[in-house]
């Protein structure tokens, strides 16, 4: 099988020099199945390169088999499957005790044990995926992973289902495009109604989201219009070629379909979820399924939101209609991810008691304990839209008896749409981190990983940030949200500037870098914080969606206020926010668990970030951080803005100094030109609404265009 990464796009973080301590290396691989035949082949590939060699151990013994270049005795690195009989002779024998032993504990279907002793380096897992993971691994160690002893390290994924879903389109929609919410291009999978059949560019994808620890993949959009509807059916065989491509790397293939594909696709007359020729049409359809891809992730859907068709309309509810997919599934194994996006667009801005932040807790926490155990409900992280700062969804702490998935925003609809830095990693540490009963219970990715020995799990799953583009993602360090996300799902404790580090080391290989140090530290100033940057300079305390109508992208302060999205800030000459408290505003806060929600409930003991999702409060209120409100948001829109054009000097200097790719620096050079405009702008546009609706001065006197 060839690895070999399409001449056209940019490596990411798998530069063949990233190879370089794997492939200098003498390997022995022992198993066999697709993903070892994968794992031969990256180590082929990278020995051929860097000089190393690649054997397998034949079923009998040791004697290697492949190219004709003399490999050592003793091989540096052993990669091997516990399942494949006794391990190689090769295999020192304090490093056979400990793994024979059972040391390393059970390392499930992905996991893989690592240790090094005595000159060898030795990965052994249990299962095929486990030796995959186990090689990126070493990739990310480099040196390290062939210096001095390492103990016995055991690594298993928190989650088990850590998945991307494109909003990619078949067919050009004439408003959204070819993707979604796409900022980086075109589709990878598809263009102008048809597949893109470049499977090379979607097996170098499928490279990279192997070695960030992504397993599953979506290849449609989530609304799914009439051509996409027939993916299930007649263009199966366009999602099959995709599935080929992506197995080797351990990914499974997802597809989005469209609830009334009855309807639609079968010519029944209804898609009532309890109907029995519904209930066939779905079993039928799905056997056909399985029969052309036998490992098929499952069915994604999003019903009853936006226009999307759902039970609804045969006074079903969400556990008629995800049953009804789960049933079809459960033969085969696959899962249904339901989403619970569904809230009312069609509201009135006049009536200050409807709150589109209640309406997925509203909707399905009552049905906790009716879905199926293949049933995944996936859950924004927040109860809105993918702001730049919201709470964490109060769903995520309500349904007990339901598997969770927590779903991220990778590409950047609300977040600088891939033109401005803003690298998501902290943020989503965060929500992960956050513990919706209190310090010491669970947290949010405890419940996507399933709280408890037998809990049930949801995952991860995060919308796609990749395009054609030449660097995947538009913007190159937005490759690093992408890199992130695996990462966060694999092992969500992990610290997101760490997470940063690795990226960049794999990305910017330092043996290849002049000055690897100083490029670190630029990358690191540059992208650390831009989350909290770019929070500083749009939509202040978490009172969110002051964006363009539409695009999303820019500032309209009341571009929304008085639309039926249910989007509000409703500033007035005295104050701005949203009232969700239980005592005079919509009752949001009682959605939450205690401690939060009492710390939501009381002014005093709100965080500051979410002040204004939570309370509608005077200009004049003083924060817990001692500023008042308006004085806040001219600080910060200040700073924010300033900030920017700091990081942009920053860039310039690395250009003297050459350290990077020209025509990367001038990639990410024109998005900062671009990110300074739009946060002068956000700045501007911010600080002279609230000044001409408060009337209140910067206490600082600096510049607001009255
Ligand atoms: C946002 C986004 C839509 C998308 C929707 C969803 O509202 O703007 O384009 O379809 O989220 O998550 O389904």
């Amino acid at each position: 099988m060839t690895t070999a990464h399409p001449n056209d796009v940019h490596a990411a973080w798998l530069p063949p020099e990233a190879f370089r301590p794997v492939g200098s290396r003498h390997t022995l691989v022992h198993g066999d199945g697709t993903l070892v035949e994968t794992v031969l082949g990256e180590l082929a590939e990278a020995t051929a390169r860097h000089g190393g060699t690649a054997r397998r151990t034949s079923p009998t013994g040791d004697p290697p088999a492949g190219d004709d270049r003399p490999a050592p005795a003793v091989p540096d690195l052993v990669l091997a499957l516990t399942t494949a009989g006794p391990l190689p002779a090769a295999v020192p024998a304090e490093l056979r005790g400990p793994f024979e032993a059972g040391t390393a504990g059970p390392l499930g279907a992905e996991g893989f044990a690592l240790a090094r002793r005595d000159g060898v380096t030795m990965v052994l897992a249990e299962r095929p995926a486990g030796l995959l993971y186990g090689l990126f691994h070493l990739v990310r160690l480099g040196e390290s992973a062939f210096g001095a002893d390492l103990p016995v390290e055991r690594h298993r994924p928190a989650m088990r289902r850590r998945m991307v879903d494109h909003w990619d389109n078949v067919d050009v929609h004439p408003v959204m495009g070819q993707v979604e919410r796409g900022y980086a291009g075109g589709s990878i999978f598809w263009r102008a109604g048809e597949a893109r059949g470049d499977l090379a560019r979607v097996r170098a994808y499928g490279r990279l989201l192997a070695a960030c620890g992504v397993n599953a993949v979506a290849v449609n959009n989530v609304n799914v219009h009439a051509t996409e509807a027939h993916l299930l059916t007649d263009r199966l065989g366009d999602v099959a070629a995709i599935a080929d491509v992506l197995r080797p790397y351990g990914i499974r293939v997802h597809l989005s379909v469209n609830f009334a594909s009855p309807v639609a696709l079968g010519g029944l007359s209804t898609a009532d979820p309890l109907d029995g020729d519904v209930r066939e049409w779905w079993a039928k359809v799905t056997r056909q399924v399985y029969e052309t891809i036998p490992d098929f992730g499952g069915y994604l859907v999003k019903a009853d939101s936006e226009g999307q068709p759902g039970p609804f309309a045969y006074g079903r509810d969400h556990a008629d209609g995800a049953n009804l997919l789960a049933d079809a599934l459960t033969p085969f194994g696959g899962v249904v991810h339901w989403r619970c996006f569904v809230y009312n667009h069609r509201q009135d801005w006049r009536d200050r008691s409807t709150d589109r932040a209640r309406a997925a807790y509203d909707h399905f926490a009552p049905l906790d304990g009716r879905f199926r155990d293949n049933v995944i409900l996936q859950v924004k992280h927040g109860p809105i839209d993918f702001q730049p700062r919201e709470p964490v969804s109060p769903v995520l702490a309500a349904m007990p008896r339901t598997r969770l998935a927590v779903e991220f925003q990778a590409t950047q609809e609300y977040t600088g749409q891939q033109r401005h830095v803003c690298y998501l990693g902290p943020y989503w540490s965060e929500v992960l981190g956050f513990a919706p009963w209190g310090a010491g219970r669970p947290t949010v990715a405890a419940v996507a990983a399933g709280v408890g020995e037998d809990g049930l799990d949801g995952g991860l799953v995060a919308v796609s940030n990749v395009g054609d583009d030449a660097y995947w993602t538009g913007h190159p360090l937005a490759q690093a949200n992408l890199y992130a996300f695996g990462r966060l799902a694999w092992a969500p404790e992990l610290d997101p500037v760490a997470i940063l580090d690795e990226w960049i080391d794999l990305t910017f290989v330092p043996s290849a870098t002049g000055d690897p140090e100083r490029l670190r530290r630029t990358l690191h100033e540059l992208m650390d914080d831009s989350w909290r940057t770019y929070e500083r300079y749009t939509a202040p305390l978490g009172v969110g969606f002051m964006v363009r109508p539409a695009d999303h992208y820019g500032p309209d302060v009341d571009g929304y206020e008085y639309t039926p999205w249910g989007t509000y800030h409703f500033a007035d000459r005295d104050g701005v926010g949203v009232d969700r408290t239980r005592a005079t505003g919509t009752g949001f806060t009682g959605q939450y668990p205690p401690p939060w929600s009492d710390r939501y409930e009381s002014l005093a003991d709100c965080p500051d970030e979410l002040l204004l999702f939570f309370h509608h409060v005077p200009y004049g209120h003083v924060l817990r951080g001692g500023s008042t409100v308006i004085q806040h948001i001219y600080d910060t829109h200040f700073a924010g803005a300033e900030r920017v054009a700091e990081l942009r000097r920053s860039w310039a200097e690395i250009a003297t100094a050459g350290l990077v790719d020209p025509a990367l620096h001038d990639r990410v050079t024109e998005r900062l030109d671009e990110q300074l405009r739009s946060a002068e702008e956000w700045r501007d546009q911010i600080n002279t609404y609230f000044f001409r609706k408060s009337g209140v001065p910067d206490a600082h006197g600096r510049p607001i265009h009255p």
